[in-house]
């Protein structure tokens, strides 16, 4: 190969990288004026209601619309693939060991508390980033938010409690 062919051909490779890296993202429709969404599941802060946190535990998931996303083990109805499912008690020591973990959490409810408030500070790999909401802190109150803590750093993958 003459040095013009690999020049070429390095040329091609960088372009096609190129392309690839800004290539149309999917969008999810979007209606001009609406809460910008982001991910694929549209769940905007003005379809979720306050929780106060004496609401029964599954109508704090339900209404908070973490079902949309997550399987939570004994919430009917939550059976959401875009996040991982909610089996903290088996993830959560894993999270906080993880290399990657650059939160503040040092146990699995301070971790559930620290994923629900502030979601962008650890990712779950494999899973999309800037898709958790950003704004439970102003729609769950602490006692909700404790609840769901207490709730979510019990579940565990096998042996968890049946659905009911
Ligand atoms: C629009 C989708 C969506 C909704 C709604 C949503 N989440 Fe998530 N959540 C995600 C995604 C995606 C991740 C994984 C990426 C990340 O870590 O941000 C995640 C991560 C988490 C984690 C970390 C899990 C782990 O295995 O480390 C917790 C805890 C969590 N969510 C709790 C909740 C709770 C509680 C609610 C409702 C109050 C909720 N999420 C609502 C998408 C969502």
């Amino acid at each position: 190969m003459s040095e013009r062919t690999v020049s070429a051909l390095i040329v091609t490779v960088i372009a096609l990288g190129a392309l690839w890296t800004f290539r149309p993202v999917e969008q999810p429709v979007s209606q001009p004026g609406a809460d910008r969404v982001r991910g694929a599941v549209p769940l905007s802060p003005d379809m979720v209601p306050l929780v106060t946190g004496d609401e029964p535990i599954s109508a704090i998931f339900t209404r908070a619309g973490c079902p949309v996303c997550h399987r939570i083990p004994g919430i009917a109805g939550a059976d959401g693939r875009v996040g991982p499912p909610l089996l903290l008690g088996t993830s959560g020591p894993e999270r906080l060991r993880d290399p990657s973990y650059r939160g503040q959490a040092k146990t699995v409810h301070e971790y559930v508390v620290e994923s629900v408030m502030e979601p962008g500070l650890f990712v779950v790999p494999g899973y999309p980033p800037n898709t958790m909401p950003t704004w439970y802190g102003a729609k769950l109150s602490a006692l909700a938010l404790e609840k769901i803590a207490v709730y979510l750093e019990e579940q565990r993958e096998q042996g968890s409690r049946s659905s009911r």
